[in-house]
């Protein structure tokens, strides 16, 4: 374990090494590097390439605080999202959580207001929350998406590819103890891979030296409630997981209403 708990794995080290490689070709000012730095917005690009741009894109981050990074997030027009967001969602909650939890994208609420998790699912992510211990400003709480897809429709690879970056640098910053991913989409987009839920959630996996849990998302859960006693299992790995100084278990029952 590393210093603040994160894995420490033969995989995490070769995407370590191949990061640092990557940072070199930035450095070398090869001249490819602009051009393909910017294909990660553009759908008609394989989805190799604009990994690899996506990377290339966020290695090393310009920015030092997360006050930045929400600056930059609001400027941003690196996808078509910021032609029909009213604001963006950057995330919100304590600078050093020990504990992040990772959603899809706003909602027509967030839009409006500008922050993560205000509406209905957002009241159950706080029972959540509260259920184990913590208040909502001891943790973070963001978007794989910073910006809300009209509609709520899914989140589309390049926007994905495009947003990315942002998440990154705030977990950079933050270096949470435990990543909590929130549902099929976030789960996907960090651990790059395409298995259902149902086969991802309620394990660590391994991303970029952090232990991260996938669990149902919380509007899945307003839908499906017989699936919140699964879910309270998930959060209760989380907690173990936090101890010795992690927060006091709570019932279920107070999220689970
Ligand atoms: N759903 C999400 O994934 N994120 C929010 O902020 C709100 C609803």
């Amino acid at each position: 374990m590393s210093a603040r708990g994160g894995l420490q794995s033969p995989v995490a080290d070769i995407a370590r090494q191949a990061r640092e490689l990557l940072v070199q070709v930035r450095e070398s000012r090869w001249p490819g590097f602009d051009t393909l730095s910017q294909q990660s917005a553009s759908p008609s690009t394989p989805a190799p390439v604009r990994k690899l741009a996506a990377i290339l894109r966020e290695e090393p981050s310009p920015w030092s605080t997360l006050e930045q990074i929400a600056q930059a997030v609001s400027a941003c027009t690196g996808c078509p999202l910021h032609a029909t967001r009213t604001q963006t969602v950057p995330g919100e909650g304590a600078s050093k959580a020990r504990l992040m939890f990772v959603g899809e994208a706003p909602g027509a609420d967030e839009d409006r207001l500008g922050r993560p998790f205000v509406g209905a699912a957002g009241q159950l992510l706080d029972k959540m929350i509260a259920a184990m211990g913590f208040a909502r400003d001891q943790v973070f709480i963001a978007n794989i998406l910073k910006c809300r897809p009209p509609g709520n429709r899914d989140p589309l690879e390049h926007e994905v590819a495009a947003c990315l970056p942002y998440l990154l640098a705030q977990i950079a910053l933050i270096r949470p103890e435990v990543i909590c991913s929130l549902g099929r989409h976030a789960s996907h987009a960090l651990l790059e891979r395409k298995d259902s839920l149902g086969k991802l959630r309620g394990r660590f996996f391994d991303y970029r030296g952090t232990p991260l849990l996938p669990t149902f998302h919380p509007s899945y859960l307003l839908r499906t409630p017989a699936d919140k006693g699964a879910a309270w299992k998930d959060l209760q790995l989380i907690m173990h997981r936090l101890k010795p100084s992690g927060p006091e278990q709570h019932s279920p029952e107070e999220y689970d209403r």
